[in-house]
Protein backbone atom coordinates (compact mmCIF):
# COMPACT_ATOMS: atom_id res chain seq x y z
CA UNK A 1 0.00 0.00 0.00
CA UNK A 2 1.44 3.17 -0.86
CA UNK A 3 2.24 5.61 2.09
CA UNK A 4 -0.26 8.04 1.12
CA UNK A 5 -3.22 5.74 1.08
CA UNK A 6 -2.30 4.25 4.59
CA UNK A 7 -2.25 7.71 5.79
CA UNK A 8 -5.32 8.35 4.08
CA UNK A 9 -7.42 5.22 5.62
CA UNK A 10 -5.94 6.86 8.96
CA UNK A 11 -7.48 9.75 8.45
CA UNK A 12 -10.62 8.16 7.06
CA UNK A 13 -10.89 6.32 10.52
CA UNK A 14 -10.32 9.10 12.46
CA UNK A 15 -13.42 11.11 10.83
CA UNK A 16 -15.30 8.00 10.94
CA UNK A 17 -15.24 8.05 14.90
CA UNK A 18 -15.49 11.79 15.15
CA UNK A 19 -18.36 11.77 13.09
CA UNK A 20 -19.78 8.78 15.09
CA UNK A 21 -19.00 10.77 18.11
CA UNK A 22 -21.21 13.79 16.85
CA UNK A 23 -24.13 11.85 16.54
CA UNK A 24 -24.83 11.20 20.08
CA UNK A 25 -27.37 8.35 20.89
CA UNK A 26 -28.13 8.63 16.82
CA UNK A 27 -31.12 10.30 14.67
CA UNK A 28 -33.47 9.01 16.06
CA UNK A 29 -33.05 10.38 19.63
CA UNK A 30 -31.96 13.41 17.88
CA UNK A 31 -35.33 13.82 17.05
CA UNK A 32 -36.81 12.90 20.65
CA UNK A 33 -34.87 15.53 22.15
CA UNK A 34 -36.35 18.23 19.50
CA UNK A 35 -39.88 17.18 19.82
CA UNK A 36 -39.40 18.14 23.49
CA UNK A 37 -38.31 21.58 22.18
CA UNK A 38 -34.78 20.62 23.58
CA UNK A 39 -32.20 21.55 21.45
CA UNK A 40 -28.85 19.19 21.38
CA UNK A 41 -25.65 19.16 23.48
CA UNK A 42 -23.43 20.32 20.80
CA UNK A 43 -26.60 22.40 19.25
CA UNK A 44 -26.66 24.32 22.87
CA UNK A 45 -22.96 24.53 22.91
CA UNK A 46 -22.78 26.21 18.71
CA UNK A 47 -25.05 29.07 20.02
CA UNK A 48 -23.45 29.79 23.58
CA UNK A 49 -20.10 30.44 21.96
CA UNK A 50 -18.99 32.65 19.60
CA UNK A 51 -18.61 31.32 15.91
CA UNK A 52 -16.68 28.47 15.58
CA UNK A 53 -14.52 29.20 18.74
CA UNK A 54 -15.29 25.47 20.46
CA UNK A 55 -12.51 23.06 20.70
CA UNK A 56 -14.12 19.95 21.97
CA UNK A 57 -11.81 17.61 24.30
CA UNK A 58 -12.05 13.91 24.92
CA UNK A 59 -14.60 13.18 22.13
CA UNK A 60 -13.72 9.75 22.03
CA UNK A 61 -13.66 9.25 25.55
CA UNK A 62 -16.02 6.23 26.33
CA UNK A 63 -16.53 4.03 29.37
CA UNK A 64 -15.33 1.10 29.86
CA UNK A 65 -18.20 -0.72 32.03
CA UNK A 66 -20.04 -4.61 30.91
CA UNK A 67 -22.34 -4.47 33.62
CA UNK A 68 -26.06 -4.65 33.00
CA UNK A 69 -25.60 -4.89 29.20
CA UNK A 70 -23.63 -1.67 28.97
CA UNK A 71 -20.95 -2.88 27.01
CA UNK A 72 -23.48 -3.15 23.83
CA UNK A 73 -24.18 0.28 24.71
CA UNK A 74 -20.96 2.11 24.13
CA UNK A 75 -21.25 5.60 22.78
CA UNK A 76 -18.05 7.86 22.46
CA UNK A 77 -17.47 10.96 24.34
CA UNK A 78 -19.83 9.46 26.79
CA UNK A 79 -23.23 11.31 26.87
CA UNK A 80 -20.89 14.24 27.65
CA UNK A 81 -19.35 16.99 25.26
CA UNK A 82 -16.29 18.89 26.78
CA UNK A 83 -14.03 21.25 25.93
CA UNK A 84 -13.45 25.51 25.39
CA UNK A 85 -13.88 28.48 23.37
CA UNK A 86 -14.67 31.96 23.54
CA UNK A 87 -17.97 33.88 24.96
CA UNK A 88 -17.90 37.43 24.33
CA UNK A 89 -14.17 37.18 23.25
CA UNK A 90 -13.76 35.82 26.72
CA UNK A 91 -11.89 32.34 26.90
CA UNK A 92 -14.56 29.96 28.92
CA UNK A 93 -14.51 26.01 29.34
CA UNK A 94 -18.07 24.50 28.91
CA UNK A 95 -19.78 20.93 29.47
CA UNK A 96 -23.25 20.06 27.74
CA UNK A 97 -24.49 16.95 28.91
CA UNK A 98 -25.93 14.83 26.10
CA UNK A 99 -29.96 13.56 26.98
CA UNK A 100 -29.42 11.28 23.44
CA UNK A 101 -26.65 9.09 24.93
CA UNK A 102 -28.15 7.05 28.19
CA UNK A 103 -30.22 9.78 29.23
CA UNK A 104 -27.42 12.10 29.95
CA UNK A 105 -26.13 9.67 32.73
CA UNK A 106 -23.41 10.38 34.67
CA UNK A 107 -20.56 7.84 35.44
CA UNK A 108 -17.08 7.66 35.63
CA UNK A 109 -15.88 8.65 32.19
CA UNK A 110 -18.56 11.42 32.29
CA UNK A 111 -17.57 12.67 35.56
CA UNK A 112 -13.60 12.36 34.63
CA UNK A 113 -14.38 14.64 32.02
CA UNK A 114 -16.06 17.59 33.48
CA UNK A 115 -13.58 17.27 35.94
CA UNK A 116 -10.92 17.43 33.68
CA UNK A 117 -11.81 20.92 31.79
CA UNK A 118 -12.77 22.53 35.92
CA UNK A 119 -9.05 21.74 36.55
CA UNK A 120 -7.83 23.18 33.43
CA UNK A 121 -9.98 26.24 34.08
CA UNK A 122 -9.39 26.86 37.71
CA UNK A 123 -5.18 26.49 36.49
CA UNK A 124 -5.94 28.89 33.76
CA UNK A 125 -8.39 31.62 35.13
CA UNK A 126 -11.69 30.56 32.69
CA UNK A 127 -15.21 30.78 33.80
CA UNK A 128 -16.99 27.38 33.67
CA UNK A 129 -20.30 26.87 32.17
CA UNK A 130 -22.24 23.64 32.61
CA UNK A 131 -25.36 23.00 30.78
CA UNK A 132 -27.14 19.95 32.60
CA UNK A 133 -29.56 17.60 30.75
CA UNK A 134 -28.65 14.50 33.00
CA UNK A 135 -30.83 11.44 33.95
CA UNK A 136 -28.53 11.16 37.32
CA UNK A 137 -26.74 9.25 38.31
CA UNK A 138 -25.98 5.74 35.87
CA UNK A 139 -27.40 3.09 37.24
CA UNK A 140 -25.78 0.49 36.21
CA UNK A 141 -22.33 1.72 36.87
CA UNK A 142 -23.69 2.36 40.58
CA UNK A 143 -21.24 3.42 43.30
CA UNK A 144 -18.70 4.76 40.82
CA UNK A 145 -21.42 7.28 39.08
CA UNK A 146 -21.96 8.83 43.24
CA UNK A 147 -17.62 9.01 43.17
CA UNK A 148 -17.59 10.48 40.04
CA UNK A 149 -20.69 13.17 40.81
CA UNK A 150 -18.55 13.87 44.25
CA UNK A 151 -15.33 14.61 42.53
CA UNK A 152 -17.14 17.13 40.63
CA UNK A 153 -18.93 18.65 44.28
CA UNK A 154 -15.25 19.15 45.46
CA UNK A 155 -14.18 20.79 41.93
CA UNK A 156 -17.52 23.25 42.29
CA UNK A 157 -16.63 24.31 45.64
CA UNK A 158 -12.51 24.86 45.04
CA UNK A 159 -13.60 27.23 41.93
CA UNK A 160 -15.66 28.79 43.85
CA UNK A 161 -14.95 32.31 44.01
CA UNK A 162 -11.77 32.11 42.12
CA UNK A 163 -13.82 31.34 38.36
CA UNK A 164 -17.28 32.18 37.74
CA UNK A 165 -19.24 29.29 37.06
CA UNK A 166 -22.80 29.30 35.59
CA UNK A 167 -25.15 26.27 35.60
CA UNK A 168 -27.97 25.88 32.85
CA UNK A 169 -30.09 23.35 33.51
CA UNK A 170 -32.11 22.32 30.72
CA UNK A 171 -33.61 18.94 31.38
CA UNK A 172 -33.65 16.47 34.32
CA UNK A 173 -31.99 17.10 37.55
CA UNK A 174 -32.58 14.96 40.59
CA UNK A 175 -31.35 13.44 43.55
CA UNK A 176 -27.87 14.93 44.65
CA UNK A 177 -27.01 15.98 40.92
CA UNK A 178 -28.45 19.05 42.03
CA UNK A 179 -25.90 19.86 44.41
CA UNK A 180 -23.32 20.66 41.65
CA UNK A 181 -25.21 23.61 40.35
CA UNK A 182 -26.15 24.27 43.89
CA UNK A 183 -22.42 25.51 44.47
CA UNK A 184 -21.95 27.35 41.48
CA UNK A 185 -22.89 31.23 41.00
CA UNK A 186 -26.00 31.03 39.20
CA UNK A 187 -28.21 28.42 37.81
CA UNK A 188 -30.55 29.62 34.64
CA UNK A 189 -34.03 27.31 34.64
CA UNK A 190 -35.63 26.67 30.86
CA UNK A 191 -39.22 26.99 31.49
CA UNK A 192 -41.80 23.30 31.48
CA UNK A 193 -38.39 21.17 30.11
CA UNK A 194 -36.57 21.25 33.15
CA UNK A 195 -36.64 20.56 36.49
CA UNK A 196 -34.39 20.15 39.92
CA UNK A 197 -34.89 18.25 43.02
CA UNK A 198 -33.98 15.83 45.29
CA UNK A 199 -36.56 13.54 45.47
CA UNK A 200 -39.03 13.29 43.13
CA UNK A 201 -42.62 13.43 42.75
CA UNK A 202 -43.28 9.75 43.26
CA UNK A 203 -41.47 9.76 46.41
CA UNK A 204 -42.44 12.75 47.67
CA UNK A 205 -46.03 11.09 47.44
CA UNK A 206 -45.22 8.03 49.33
CA UNK A 207 -43.04 9.72 51.91
CA UNK A 208 -45.75 13.20 52.91
CA UNK A 209 -48.33 12.32 50.36
CA UNK A 210 -48.07 15.53 48.33
CA UNK A 211 -49.76 14.57 44.74
CA UNK A 212 -47.64 17.06 42.57
CA UNK A 213 -45.84 16.83 38.93
CA UNK A 214 -42.30 17.62 38.34
CA UNK A 215 -42.62 20.96 37.31
CA UNK A 216 -44.74 22.11 40.35
CA UNK A 217 -42.37 20.07 42.86
CA UNK A 218 -39.16 21.49 41.58
CA UNK A 219 -39.88 23.10 37.81
CA UNK A 220 -38.28 26.61 36.51
CA UNK A 221 -40.77 28.96 37.99
CA UNK A 222 -41.05 27.17 41.67
CA UNK A 223 -37.54 27.50 42.34
CA UNK A 224 -37.11 31.48 40.83
CA UNK A 225 -39.78 32.14 42.69
CA UNK A 226 -40.13 29.62 46.21
CA UNK A 227 -37.24 28.26 46.96
CA UNK A 228 -34.68 30.91 45.19
CA UNK A 229 -33.08 28.06 43.65
CA UNK A 230 -32.94 29.55 40.37
CA UNK A 231 -31.51 33.16 39.29
CA UNK A 232 -32.84 33.43 36.14
CA UNK A 233 -35.88 31.69 34.38
CA UNK A 234 -35.75 31.46 30.34
CA UNK A 235 -38.54 30.59 27.87
CA UNK A 236 -36.96 27.93 25.64
CA UNK A 237 -32.93 27.06 25.52
CA UNK A 238 -32.01 29.96 23.32
CA UNK A 239 -33.36 32.64 25.82
CA UNK A 240 -31.43 30.32 28.41
CA UNK A 241 -28.22 30.63 26.63
CA UNK A 242 -28.77 34.82 25.37
CA UNK A 243 -29.42 34.86 29.06
CA UNK A 244 -25.90 33.12 29.97
CA UNK A 245 -23.95 35.56 27.39
CA UNK A 246 -25.16 38.61 28.76
CA UNK A 247 -24.49 37.86 32.16
CA UNK A 248 -21.13 36.94 31.67
CA UNK A 249 -20.45 40.27 29.80
CA UNK A 250 -20.46 41.64 33.31
CA UNK A 251 -17.93 38.97 35.06
CA UNK A 252 -14.36 39.00 34.62
CA UNK A 253 -13.06 35.41 34.16
CA UNK A 254 -11.43 34.88 37.11
CA UNK A 255 -10.96 37.14 41.10
CA UNK A 256 -7.49 38.58 40.02
CA UNK A 257 -8.92 39.60 37.02
CA UNK A 258 -10.81 43.12 36.37
CA UNK A 259 -13.62 43.69 35.46
CA UNK A 260 -14.81 44.74 32.31
CA UNK A 261 -14.98 47.45 30.82
CA UNK A 262 -17.48 48.23 27.75
CA UNK A 263 -17.26 51.23 25.44
CA UNK A 264 -20.19 53.26 26.10
CA UNK A 265 -21.56 56.26 23.89
CA UNK A 266 -24.35 57.11 27.27
CA UNK A 267 -22.58 60.38 28.64
CA UNK A 268 -20.94 60.05 32.54
CA UNK A 269 -22.39 63.66 33.36
CA UNK A 270 -25.65 62.63 31.74
CA UNK A 271 -28.38 64.37 34.08
CA UNK A 272 -31.17 62.33 34.99
CA UNK A 273 -33.72 65.03 35.83
CA UNK A 274 -36.50 61.87 35.54
CA UNK A 275 -34.78 62.13 38.89
CA UNK A 276 -35.48 64.72 40.75
CA UNK A 277 -39.50 63.92 41.45
CA UNK A 278 -39.70 60.58 41.64
CA UNK A 279 -39.69 60.11 45.38
CA UNK A 280 -43.44 60.72 46.97
CA UNK A 281 -44.11 63.80 49.08
CA UNK A 282 -45.81 61.06 51.43
CA UNK A 283 -43.43 58.60 52.97
CA UNK A 284 -45.59 55.83 53.05
CA UNK A 285 -46.46 55.85 49.26
CA UNK A 286 -44.41 53.52 47.25
CA UNK A 287 -42.40 54.19 44.15
CA UNK A 288 -40.53 51.84 41.93
CA UNK A 289 -36.76 51.98 42.77
CA UNK A 290 -36.02 49.65 39.19
CA UNK A 291 -37.29 53.42 37.57
CA UNK A 292 -33.56 55.10 39.44
CA UNK A 293 -31.64 51.91 38.23
CA UNK A 294 -32.35 51.87 34.61
CA UNK A 295 -31.86 55.90 34.79
CA UNK A 296 -28.71 55.89 36.16
CA UNK A 297 -27.21 52.84 34.02
CA UNK A 298 -25.62 53.18 30.66
CA UNK A 299 -28.16 52.99 28.15
CA UNK A 300 -30.97 52.00 30.42
CA UNK A 301 -29.44 48.73 30.91
CA UNK A 302 -30.31 46.88 33.71
CA UNK A 303 -29.90 43.00 33.97
CA UNK A 304 -31.75 41.41 37.17
CA UNK A 305 -30.87 38.09 39.17
CA UNK A 306 -33.55 36.72 41.24
CA UNK A 307 -36.19 39.05 39.26
CA UNK A 308 -38.70 36.94 40.68
CA UNK A 309 -37.55 36.12 44.47
CA UNK A 310 -37.81 38.34 47.25
CA UNK A 311 -38.31 40.99 45.13
CA UNK A 312 -38.84 43.41 48.47
CA UNK A 313 -35.06 43.40 47.51
CA UNK A 314 -33.12 44.06 44.17
CA UNK A 315 -30.10 42.74 43.00
CA UNK A 316 -28.59 42.74 39.87
CA UNK A 317 -25.89 43.96 36.87
CA UNK A 318 -25.40 47.45 35.61
CA UNK A 319 -23.02 49.22 34.06
CA UNK A 320 -21.76 52.92 35.12
CA UNK A 321 -19.19 54.78 32.40
CA UNK A 322 -18.75 51.56 30.94
CA UNK A 323 -17.67 49.64 34.26
CA UNK A 324 -19.95 46.70 35.73
CA UNK A 325 -21.44 47.14 39.21
CA UNK A 326 -23.26 45.34 41.41
CA UNK A 327 -26.34 47.07 42.35
CA UNK A 328 -27.96 46.38 45.92
CA UNK A 329 -31.72 48.24 45.70
CA UNK A 330 -34.46 48.24 48.55
CA UNK A 331 -37.86 48.37 46.57
CA UNK A 332 -40.14 50.08 48.46
CA UNK A 333 -42.67 49.01 45.90
CA UNK A 334 -43.15 45.49 47.19
CA UNK A 335 -43.52 45.42 51.06
CA UNK A 336 -42.30 48.80 51.87
CA UNK A 337 -39.20 47.46 50.82
CA UNK A 338 -38.50 45.82 54.46
CA UNK A 339 -35.66 43.28 55.16
CA UNK A 340 -37.07 39.91 55.61
CA UNK A 341 -35.19 36.46 55.76
CA UNK A 342 -35.24 35.78 52.25
CA UNK A 343 -34.35 39.36 50.79
CA UNK A 344 -31.59 39.49 53.17
CA UNK A 345 -30.18 35.95 52.01
CA UNK A 346 -30.62 37.08 47.84
CA UNK A 347 -28.82 40.29 48.77
CA UNK A 348 -26.11 38.66 51.10
CA UNK A 349 -25.39 35.64 48.82
CA UNK A 350 -25.56 38.58 45.64
CA UNK A 351 -22.62 41.32 47.59
CA UNK A 352 -20.35 38.17 48.16
CA UNK A 353 -20.56 37.14 45.18
CA UNK A 354 -19.54 40.95 43.58
CA UNK A 355 -16.81 41.16 46.30
CA UNK A 356 -15.25 37.87 45.53
CA UNK A 357 -14.97 39.07 41.85
CA UNK A 358 -13.73 42.39 42.37
CA UNK A 359 -17.15 43.48 40.82
CA UNK A 360 -17.76 47.33 42.97
CA UNK A 361 -20.84 47.83 44.52
CA UNK A 362 -23.85 50.58 44.46
CA UNK A 363 -26.21 50.45 47.05
CA UNK A 364 -29.63 52.12 46.78
CA UNK A 365 -31.55 52.61 50.10
CA UNK A 366 -34.95 53.39 51.21
CA UNK A 367 -35.74 50.98 53.65
CA UNK A 368 -38.37 50.66 56.58
CA UNK A 369 -36.22 48.32 58.87
CA UNK A 370 -36.51 44.73 59.97
CA UNK A 371 -39.90 42.65 58.93
CA UNK A 372 -41.07 42.75 62.41
CA UNK A 373 -43.30 39.04 63.35
CA UNK A 374 -43.53 35.31 65.18
CA UNK A 375 -42.71 33.84 61.39
CA UNK A 376 -39.76 36.26 60.62
CA UNK A 377 -38.38 35.70 64.31
CA UNK A 378 -38.75 31.77 64.20
CA UNK A 379 -38.05 31.43 60.75
CA UNK A 380 -34.58 32.96 62.05
CA UNK A 381 -34.37 37.00 60.66
CA UNK A 382 -31.71 37.20 63.36
CA UNK A 383 -29.30 34.50 61.72
CA UNK A 384 -30.26 35.55 58.22
CA UNK A 385 -30.07 39.19 58.68
CA UNK A 386 -27.05 38.47 59.97
CA UNK A 387 -25.50 37.45 56.59
CA UNK A 388 -26.61 40.73 54.53
CA UNK A 389 -24.83 42.19 57.68
CA UNK A 390 -21.73 40.10 57.28
CA UNK A 391 -21.47 40.39 54.10
CA UNK A 392 -21.15 43.88 53.90
CA UNK A 393 -19.48 44.04 56.36
CA UNK A 394 -16.38 41.71 54.66
CA UNK A 395 -16.40 43.28 51.01
CA UNK A 396 -13.43 44.66 50.38
CA UNK A 397 -14.64 46.04 46.88
CA UNK A 398 -15.62 49.89 46.32
CA UNK A 399 -18.99 50.20 48.38
CA UNK A 400 -21.16 53.04 47.38
CA UNK A 401 -24.27 54.05 48.64
CA UNK A 402 -27.17 56.06 48.21
CA UNK A 403 -30.14 57.13 50.55
CA UNK A 404 -33.23 57.70 48.66
CA UNK A 405 -35.65 58.44 51.59
CA UNK A 406 -36.09 55.90 54.38
CA UNK A 407 -32.67 54.66 56.26
CA UNK A 408 -34.30 53.44 58.94
CA UNK A 409 -33.11 51.54 62.27
CA UNK A 410 -30.57 48.38 62.12
CA UNK A 411 -31.21 48.39 58.64
CA UNK A 412 -29.63 51.59 58.43
CA UNK A 413 -26.24 50.32 59.59
CA UNK A 414 -26.67 47.32 57.44
CA UNK A 415 -27.00 48.37 54.03
CA UNK A 416 -23.50 49.50 53.65
CA UNK A 417 -23.60 52.35 56.03
CA UNK A 418 -20.05 54.17 56.67
CA UNK A 419 -19.42 52.64 59.97
CA UNK A 420 -19.15 48.97 58.06
CA UNK A 421 -16.57 50.62 55.34
CA UNK A 422 -19.10 51.81 52.68
CA UNK A 423 -16.50 54.17 50.56
CA UNK A 424 -18.86 56.75 50.01
CA UNK A 425 -22.44 57.17 51.21
CA UNK A 426 -24.86 59.53 49.33
CA UNK A 427 -28.05 60.87 50.58
CA UNK A 428 -30.53 62.63 48.08
CA UNK A 429 -32.64 65.88 49.98
CA UNK A 430 -35.92 63.53 50.60
CA UNK A 431 -33.84 61.22 52.94
CA UNK A 432 -34.51 60.31 56.39
CA UNK A 433 -31.61 58.44 58.84
CA UNK A 434 -33.82 57.34 62.09
CA UNK A 435 -34.11 54.95 64.70
CA UNK A 436 -37.89 54.82 63.16
CA UNK A 437 -40.14 56.28 61.21
CA UNK A 438 -41.88 59.31 62.92
CA UNK A 439 -45.30 57.95 63.78
CA UNK A 440 -43.75 54.93 65.76
CA UNK A 441 -41.06 57.68 67.54
CA UNK A 442 -43.55 60.08 69.06
CA UNK A 443 -46.07 57.28 69.93
CA UNK A 444 -43.08 56.06 71.85
CA UNK A 445 -40.93 59.18 73.02
CA UNK A 446 -44.63 61.29 73.92
CA UNK A 447 -46.63 58.55 74.74
CA UNK A 448 -47.81 60.11 78.23
CA UNK A 449 -48.16 64.02 76.28
CA UNK A 450 -50.47 62.13 73.48
CA UNK A 451 -52.91 60.62 76.30
CA UNK A 452 -52.59 63.48 78.86
CA UNK A 453 -53.73 66.07 75.94
CA UNK A 454 -57.22 66.97 75.42
CA UNK A 455 -56.91 66.41 71.90
CA UNK A 456 -55.05 63.41 71.62
CA UNK A 457 -55.15 63.09 67.62
CA UNK A 458 -54.04 67.05 66.86
CA UNK A 459 -51.29 67.18 69.75
CA UNK A 460 -50.10 63.08 67.91
CA UNK A 461 -50.15 65.08 63.81
CA UNK A 462 -48.28 67.96 66.01
CA UNK A 463 -45.39 66.30 67.35
CA UNK A 464 -45.14 63.87 63.92
CA UNK A 465 -44.46 67.33 62.38
CA UNK A 466 -41.78 68.47 64.80
CA UNK A 467 -40.52 65.23 64.80
CA UNK A 468 -39.50 65.21 60.90
CA UNK A 469 -38.70 68.95 60.54
CA UNK A 470 -36.07 67.80 62.94
CA UNK A 471 -34.96 64.69 62.20
CA UNK A 472 -36.77 63.09 59.09
CA UNK A 473 -34.11 64.64 57.44
CA UNK A 474 -30.45 63.90 56.14
CA UNK A 475 -28.70 67.02 57.55
CA UNK A 476 -28.04 65.46 60.97
CA UNK A 477 -26.15 62.09 59.80
CA UNK A 478 -24.31 64.87 57.22
CA UNK A 479 -23.19 66.85 60.39
CA UNK A 480 -21.70 63.40 61.81
CA UNK A 481 -19.85 62.60 58.72
CA UNK A 482 -22.17 59.53 58.77
CA UNK A 483 -23.06 60.56 54.69
CA UNK A 484 -20.34 61.99 52.71
CA UNK A 485 -22.56 64.67 50.69
CA UNK A 486 -26.20 65.25 50.15
CA UNK A 487 -26.79 65.60 46.23
CA UNK A 488 -29.49 66.46 43.62
CA UNK A 489 -30.69 63.51 42.46
CA UNK A 490 -30.43 64.40 38.73
CA UNK A 491 -26.69 64.83 39.46
CA UNK A 492 -26.53 60.86 41.08
CA UNK A 493 -25.83 59.06 37.74
CA UNK A 494 -22.67 61.96 37.37
CA UNK A 495 -21.08 61.97 40.56
CA UNK A 496 -21.68 57.89 40.94
CA UNK A 497 -19.37 57.62 37.86
CA UNK A 498 -16.90 59.89 39.45
CA UNK A 499 -16.67 58.12 42.51
CA UNK A 500 -16.18 54.60 41.23
CA UNK A 501 -13.37 56.26 39.28
CA UNK A 502 -12.00 57.74 42.37
CA UNK A 503 -12.21 54.34 44.41
CA UNK A 504 -10.60 51.64 41.43
CA UNK A 505 -7.82 51.28 42.74
CA UNK A 506 -8.86 50.82 46.54
CA UNK A 507 -7.02 48.34 48.74
CA UNK A 508 -8.92 47.39 51.35
CA UNK A 509 -8.20 43.75 53.24
CA UNK A 510 -9.63 42.03 56.21
CA UNK A 511 -7.53 39.91 58.80
CA UNK A 512 -5.74 37.03 57.64
CA UNK A 513 -7.69 34.46 58.19
CA UNK A 514 -8.79 30.39 57.10
CA UNK A 515 -11.73 32.08 56.69
CA UNK A 516 -14.69 33.82 58.52
CA UNK A 517 -17.63 32.15 60.07
CA UNK A 518 -21.02 33.62 58.20
CA UNK A 519 -24.14 33.04 60.23
CA UNK A 520 -25.06 29.93 57.75
C1 LIG B 1 -28.95 5.01 33.24
C2 LIG B 1 -30.65 6.21 32.32
C3 LIG B 1 -30.74 7.00 33.48
C4 LIG B 1 -29.85 6.70 34.54
C5 LIG B 1 -32.20 7.71 32.09
N1 LIG B 1 -31.56 6.69 31.50
N2 LIG B 1 -31.71 7.91 33.31
N3 LIG B 1 -29.76 5.23 32.21
N4 LIG B 1 -28.97 5.71 34.38
N5 LIG B 1 -29.87 7.42 35.66
C6 LIG B 1 -31.82 6.15 30.18
C7 LIG B 1 -33.14 5.43 30.11
O1 LIG B 1 -32.99 4.10 30.55
C8 LIG B 1 -33.45 5.52 28.64
O2 LIG B 1 -32.69 4.55 27.96
C9 LIG B 1 -32.88 6.85 28.24
O3 LIG B 1 -31.94 7.21 29.26
C10 LIG B 1 -33.92 7.94 28.17
O4 LIG B 1 -34.69 7.87 29.34
P1 LIG B 1 -36.28 7.88 29.32
O5 LIG B 1 -36.72 7.37 30.63
O6 LIG B 1 -36.77 7.15 28.11
O7 LIG B 1 -36.58 9.41 29.14
P2 LIG B 1 -37.72 10.28 29.78
O8 LIG B 1 -39.04 9.60 29.62
O9 LIG B 1 -37.57 11.63 29.20
O10 LIG B 1 -37.40 10.32 31.33
C11 LIG B 1 -36.22 10.92 31.79
C12 LIG B 1 -36.03 10.60 33.26
C13 LIG B 1 -36.09 9.12 33.53
C14 LIG B 1 -37.13 11.32 34.06
C15 LIG B 1 -34.69 11.24 33.67
O11 LIG B 1 -35.20 8.47 32.61
C16 LIG B 1 -35.66 8.76 34.89
O12 LIG B 1 -36.44 8.86 35.84
N6 LIG B 1 -34.41 8.27 35.02
C17 LIG B 1 -33.90 7.84 36.30
C18 LIG B 1 -33.60 9.04 37.14
C19 LIG B 1 -32.94 8.65 38.42
O13 LIG B 1 -33.58 8.10 39.31
N7 LIG B 1 -31.64 8.89 38.45
C20 LIG B 1 -30.90 8.66 39.62
C21 LIG B 1 -31.11 9.89 40.47
S1 LIG B 1 -30.23 9.81 41.92
P3 LIG B 1 -33.33 3.62 26.81
O14 LIG B 1 -32.18 2.91 26.23
O15 LIG B 1 -34.31 2.72 27.49
O16 LIG B 1 -34.00 4.56 25.87
C22 LIG B 1 -28.83 10.49 41.49
C23 LIG B 1 -27.89 10.53 42.58
C24 LIG B 1 -26.82 11.48 42.33
O17 LIG B 1 -28.61 10.92 40.43
C25 LIG B 1 -26.03 11.46 43.55
C26 LIG B 1 -24.93 12.40 43.56
C27 LIG B 1 -24.32 12.41 44.87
Amino acid sequence: MENQEIIDKKIEKLRELKAKAKIGGGQKRIEDQHSKNKLTARERIDLLLDRDSFRELDMLAHHHSSDFGLDKNVFLGDGVVTGYGYMNGQKVFVFSQDFTVLGGSLAAEHGRKICKIMDMALKNGCPVIGLNDSGGARVQEGVISLGAYADIFLRNTLCSGVIPQISLIMGPCAGGAVYSPAITDFIIMVKKTSYMFVTGPKVVKTVTHEDLTSDQLGGAEVHASKSGVAHFTAENDLEAIEITRKLMSFLPPNNLDEVPLIKTDDPSDRLCDKLTYLIPANPNLPYDMKDIITELADGGDFLEVHKDYAQNIIVGFIRLGGRSIGVVANQPAVLAGVLDIDSSKKAGRFVRFCDAFNIPLLVLEDVPGFMPGAHQEWGGIITNGAKLLYAFCEATVPKITVITRKAYGGAYDVMNSKHIRGDLNYAWPTAELAVMGSKGAVEIIFKKEIENSNEPEKREAELINEFNEKFANPYIAASYGYIDDVIEPKSTRKILIEAFNLLENKVDTNPKRKHGNIPL
